[in-house]
């Protein structure tokens, strides 16, 4: 029985998990769901935006699905908690990566309906280092942010990248080579930097003589994206530009209420997220967009090694959206809960009740 923590989180979290777990046990009867909570609602809570017995539930579960938390504005980030401390707030996705050194994010982009551009692609983005480590520091009125690229970090986040390169191209099925891992960088200009980022990508690639390499600049990257993204199958880059470039992908397929990640690592643990946030702005009127999510949970099948269960989840969601079901950021006029209904319709339909097992929850 395949064990997954559910984290909803805050805002539009609390509505598409719950979507995307019903997709879950419906496409995978013989499920556990593990509740638990994070995010800012239970910090002011409980004083923890991450418990530790949420951190139990993690480890314990064969893989996570988290929703979204909201981030307090900076004169939030202060309050007192009910035990009257001041506590500061940090995010618990961020807390999450760096807890369980989930240090690959996987972020793939292929358009739900008949697209007139072929584009199906998976983004490998580091995920620890690079800009966002966290040093940076005024000096008098220079601003400084060091880039830390490591050797350990670019041939871990390579070796993911040409990994997940074979898988796609077994998957495809396709004869012959038809693999490929292109290396976004800037080594032109940081010569250093991504000097060593290219150097280890291009070192890691001599170990996959199946997959064909290819490498680009950053900025040519971001233009070809959106020219001609056929170009791309699996892209391997340093954290900000893949930061950037994803979410320029995820413009091209249908914006943030359809994209979803994963975050990885080398031990058990491994979290996938709807690339979207809490949306206040349309949080508890039923408009969020549940695909985002379940095709989270569709990768999140794949990786605790549920691929039919993943394949009829994607499918039975490309076949709502072709009917013309979608919730407002795709046009339509559906709700949250019509597009889950229709998808587990769908799923139900497709998926013979070969076992008797019932999911099971618990709260943690
Ligand atoms: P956001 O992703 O929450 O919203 C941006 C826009 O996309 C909004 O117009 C929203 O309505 C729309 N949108 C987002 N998800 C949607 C969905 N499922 N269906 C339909 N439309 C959707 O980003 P924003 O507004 O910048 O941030 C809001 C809060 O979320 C902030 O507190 C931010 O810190 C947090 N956030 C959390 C993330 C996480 O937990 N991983 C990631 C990004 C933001
Ligand atoms: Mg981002």
């Amino acid at each position: 029985m395949t064990t997954i923590c559910l984290i909803p989180g805050d805002g539009v979290g609390r509505e598409v998990v719950p979507a995307a777990a019903q997709a879950i046990a419906t496409a995978l009867p013989a499920v556990r769901f593990l509740n638990a909570r994070a995010g800012w609602d239970c910090f002011v809570r409980t004083g923890s935006a991450l418990p530790e017995e949420t951190l139990r539930a993690v480890k314990a579960a064969d893989a996570t699905l988290f929703g979204a938390t909201q981030s307090p504005t900076t004169g939030e980030a202060g309050v007192r908690t009910h035990s009257g401390q001041p506590v500061t707030y940090r995010s618990p996705i961020l807390a999450l990566r760096k807890e369980f050194d989930l240090y690959a994010n996987l972020r793939p982009a292929a358009p739900l309906v008949a697209s007139a551009r072929a584009l199906d692609l998976l983004i490998v983005r580091e995920n620890t280092e690079d800009l966002y480590s966290g040093r940076e520091r005024r000096e008098g009125d220079t601003a400084i942010a060091e880039r830390v690229i490591t050797r350990r970090g670019s041939e871990r986040i390579a070796r993911v990248a040409f990994e997940q390169a074979r898988r796609r191209a077994a998957q495809r099925d396709c004869s012959g080579r038809c693999a490929k891992v292109t290396i976004v960088h800037k080594a032109n200009v940081l010569k250093v930097t991504d000097g060593l980022f290219r150097e280890c990508c291009l070192n890691i690639a001599k170990g996959y003589p199946d997959v064909e390499v290819d490498e680009m600049l950053v900025d040519a990257a971001a233009m070809w994206l959106v020219r001609d993204p056929s170009r791309f199958d699996v892209i391997v880059t340093t954290n900000m530009f893949g930061d950037i470039l994803s979410d320029l992908a995820a413009g091209l397929v249908g914006g943030l209420g359809v994209a979803p990640s994963g975050n990885v690592g080398a031990g058990r643990v491994a979290v996938f997220e709807p690339v979207h946030g809490s949306a206040p702005d349309i949080a508890g009127r039923g408009a969020a967009n549940p695909i985002g999510a379940m095709i989270s949970a569709a990768m999140l099948l794949d990786h605790v090694g549920e691929p039919a269960a993943a394949a009829n989840l994607r499918r039975a969601v490309q076949a709502t959206v072709r009917g013309g079901l979608t919730t407002p950021d795709l046009g339509g006029m559906a709700t949250t809960q019509q597009v889950t209904a229709a998808v587990c319709d769908i799923l139900r339909a497709s998926t013979r009740a070969t076992s008797a097992a019932q999911p099971s929850w618990a709260t943690m």
